[in-house]
């Protein structure tokens, strides 16, 4: 190797996260997470290639040139998902890019002569670790960024510039970037991408999240891990309850809720988002059993760390994985027979409410902020609003655990709905909400608890919404069986 190169060169080397051990003649490979692979017999030259590759500053080339007598390609063949791609310049390391998916060592690199370059919209430059890295969720590969100067030649790319500004010893550290996916190729200052009607369509954290909630394109700890245990303690099965007035809430006897229901599909059916109530309000009773029916605690079980529960799970009315039942809930009452208005906390291991806030001004931004959601259609009676216990579930999952409790908050959403029709209430859900206004009225930490869903609650209207397939529009086109809707709303009314 010479220390006079003028552009930066590709060299073989492992991923950053690789360790090498050798004893006596054996090679153990590992990857912090993952499996080993054990080389054996090897010799003093298969050694001496692997320190080499393990440094990241030989091309192949010269790797099989300077060890004749090791069959260099066959042991890189042998050790390759450890592989990586370096790059050097002026015999130092600059970059890494290491694959994050299945895909090849290299990617296909594109023809920067002329072309013009620009960070992607996609791409993120972070810490990880003690390294700078780029990602993307468009990407199969991580960058890491060793030499500070390329790292700021990738930032002065925010700013789209033909390859002839950007200096040439760094175009094929570049043009391996652009072919992994972390810059635009471009011509004339204008980017194909900008008119990919899909790209346009997703936003940056959305991809970011789907990439690293999803096996497919990531590399990191992934799923039920347990990383913490003998670290941290888990967060409790049910949160205690914070301070405040309590209210029993009514308690629904089996019998009565299942005389007064009717069967499941005739609930599924009748199942509608009304965002409008009854002149009567919504009783305190009413809440009592809704609470009850949709997120009261059965019971608590475990540890059972024999069948990979290390904590303690409890029982609800809605599914959750791992029963780990990290989401609670907060009522903001607004208009409730027999309650007064106000914030409380549902305490589901009591199935009691407290009373943890008393402003105005708190519940009407809250209720604003629900109302917004509905277009203006409703004032809600009762705001539900789903919170998460982050730590409850990061314990346990890794890279997974904020897509977790989103799912388990759809699942408690039809729970909701399906409850508050059989119960005739009006029930909708809401896509959004104020995550910062509801820890602050609700006194939480926004890291530790925060709002990742709401529910909107009252009585039922009068007249009930008509159903989108009965409303005579014109542009109504029958699927299957709409009907089925059409009589159960009928049986609702009767
Ligand atoms: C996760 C989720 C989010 C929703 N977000 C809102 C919302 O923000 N505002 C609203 O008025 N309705 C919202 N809805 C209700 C939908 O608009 C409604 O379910 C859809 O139009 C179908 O009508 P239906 O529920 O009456 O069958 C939401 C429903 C769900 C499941």
């Amino acid at each position: 190797m010479t220390t006079l190169e003028r552009t930066a060169e590709y060299t073989v080397t492992f991923r950053r996260d690789v360790a090498v051990l050798t004893k006596d003649d054996q090679v153990l490979l590992g990857l912090a997470d993952r499996a080993g692979y054990r080389l054996r017999g090897v010799g003093a030259p298969m050694l001496a290639a692997l320190e080499q590759v393990r440094a990241g500053l030989h091309t192949e080339d010269e790797l099989a040139a300077e060890h004749p007598q090791s069959p260099v390609a066959t042991v890189l063949t042998k050790v390759e998902p450890f592989l990586a791609t370096g790059f050097r310049l002026r015999g130092e390391r600059l970059a890494v890019l290491e694959r994050t998916g299945v895909t090849g060592l290299r990617p296909d690199l594109p023809e920067l002569a002329g072309a013009w370059l620009r960070l992607g919209k996609f791409s993120l430059l972070r810490r990880r670790g003690g390294e700078l890295v780029v990602e993307s969720p468009l990407s199969k590969y991580r960058a890491v960024l060793l030499d500070a100067a390329l790292a700021g030649a990738v930032a002065a790319l925010a700013v789209a510039q033909p390859s002839s500004e950007v200096d040439t010893e760094w175009w094929p550290v570049l043009a391996a970037l652009a072919g992994a996916g972390f810059l635009d190729v471009g011509a004339d200052g204008e980017f194909p991408v900008d008119s990919d009607d899909v790209l346009r369509q997703w936003d940056v954290h959305d991809l970011y999240f789907h990439s690293r909630s999803r096996i497919g394109r990531t590399d990191e700890a992934f799923g039920g891990r347990f990383p913490y245990v003998g670290e941290i303690e888990p967060l409790p099965a049910v949160r205690p309850a914070p301070e405040g007035p309590r209210t029993e809430l009514f308690r629904p006897s089996f019998d009565a809720v299942r005389a007064a229901d009717q069967g499941l599909q005739e609930t599924i059916e009748a199942r509608q988002s009304i965002r409008a109530y009854g002149e009567e309000p919504i009783t305190a009773d009413q809440l009592g059993e809704f609470l009850y029916r949709t997120a009261r605690v059965r019971g608590t079980y475990g540890p059972r760390p024999e069948a990979r529960m290390p904590y303690e799970g409890s029982s609800r009315p809605y599914p959750c994985g791992g029963a780990g039942y990290e989401l609670e809930l907060y009522v903001t009452v607004r208009r409730c027979q027999g309650l007064e208005p106000g914030i409380y906390h549902y305490d589901a291991g009591d199935h009691v409410l407290r009373l943890i806030n008393t402003e105005a001004e708190a519940r009407d931004e809250l209720l604003r902020v629900a109302t917004l959601s509905t277009g203006g259609q409703a004032v809600p009676d009762v705001l539900v609003t789903m919170t998460s216990r982050f730590q409850r579930l990061a314990w346990k999952y890794q890279s997974i655990a904020y897509a977790v409790t989103l799912k388990h908050a759809g699942a408690l959403y039809q729970t909701m709905y399906l409850v508050a029709t059989a119960m005739g209430l009006a029930g909708c859900g809401l896509g959004s909400g104020d995550a910062d206004a509801a820890a602050r009225a609700f006194g939480l930490d926004y890291l530790k608890e925060s709002s990742v869903g709401e529910f909107i609650l009252g009585s039922a209207p009068a007249e009930l919404p008509a159903p989108v397939s009965g409303d005579g529009a014109l542009d109504w086109r029958a699927g299957n069986d709409p009907g089925w809707q059409a009589e159960a709303l009928a049986a609702r009314r009767r």
